[in-house]
């Protein structure tokens, strides 16, 4: 089967991301700006928020990046996000996860202006995905990604039997919502599920987001299925040049010939920062509307 491939999606998007920032500046001279916070030196935050970074100015969005302290105190990290809430040439702002264990991570995106919310981690916006009728101002990037990709594999949700595996905030419990807002029957199977693999087996929808590297094995999957693998998994490789290799929570080479399958690297990853930035433009849209 062909693979589903989240870097050529996510480039076609970005070329229109960058063509759609261009219009908003010439239009109002407003250009997209995004302000980064990233706390601590957690080693795969770092290349994250960096890649992030890059990525925006890719395609003509205003970045800043705040790099803090892991010992910080919970006052200043709030008045940082106080002082970029007012600040008029940002329009979006990204906490990285995980904060240091000392401080309160939801207080801190209680406090993000559901306006700049680009990541989408505000209980007001996850509460207006959860509800019928409702619609949030920005939804997480990464289950958005996840859903373009089943949209560009030609997926049809209504009615459709779709598991997610993993319950964060981040990734699982969202993509649940998000698949259940298109009509899908949805299932999340997590750590205190017993027997995953006969529930999975009846998906024709299988968003994998456990954090477990390779996890879900091929006969866990039914023939002609769709499978997106968010899992980034670090895995000591010696003969690699860092050392160690990125792996997803699906055994890749068994499943890729029964089902349509993301790859890890070059499948969600690309996707969650073209939906960050598709986010950040949205926001400034919004700023000059308003
Ligand atoms: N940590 C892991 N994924 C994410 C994400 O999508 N956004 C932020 N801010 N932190 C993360």
């Amino acid at each position: 089967m062909p693979i589903l491939d989240g870097k050529a999606i996510a480039e076609q998007m970005r070329q229109q991301i960058a063509a759609d920032v261009e219009a908003l500046v010439q239009k109002t001279g407003v250009r997209p700006g995004l302000a980064a916070v990233l706390v601590g030196d957690n080693p795969a935050s770092q290349t994250y928020v960096r890649m992030k970074q890059r990525a925006c100015e890719a395609v003509g969005i205003h970045s800043v990046l705040h790099e803090i302290p892991a010992d910080v105190d919970q006052a200043t990290l709030e008045s940082l996000i106080q002082k970029l809430n007012a600040d008029q040439t940002i329009h979006g702002i990204l906490v990285q996860l995980p904060l240091p264990k000392h401080l309160d991570e939801q207080r801190i995106l209680d406090l993000v202006r559901i306006e700049k919310d680009v990541d989408g981690f505000h209980p007001l916006n996850m509460g207006h995905l959860a509800m019928k009728g409702r619609e949030p101002l920005f939804m997480p990037a990464t289950p958005a990604g996840c859903m373009v990709l089943l949209e560009k594999a030609g997926v049809k949700f209504s009615g459709a039997n779709a598991v997610v595996i993993g319950r964060s905030n981040i990734v699982g419990l969202p993509a649940a919502l998000m698949l259940l807002k298109r009509d899908a029957t949805v299932t999340i199977v997590h750590s205190r599920t017993p027997e995953p693999s006969s529930i999975v087996r009846q998906a024709d929808i299988v968003i994998a987001a456990a954090g477990r590297a390779a996890m879900v094995k091929a006969d866990w999957i039914k023939h002609g299925a769709v499978v997106i693998d968010v899992g980034t998994n670090r895995v000591d490789d010696p003969t690699a040049k860092r050392g160690y290799r990125l792996v997803g929570d699906v055994d890749f080479e068994a499943v890729k010939d029964k089902a349509l399958i993301t790859p890890v690297p070059g499948g969600v990853g690309p996707m969650t920062i073209t939906m960050l930035l598709s986010n950040t433009l949205k926001a400034a849209q919004y700023s000059v509307a308003r």
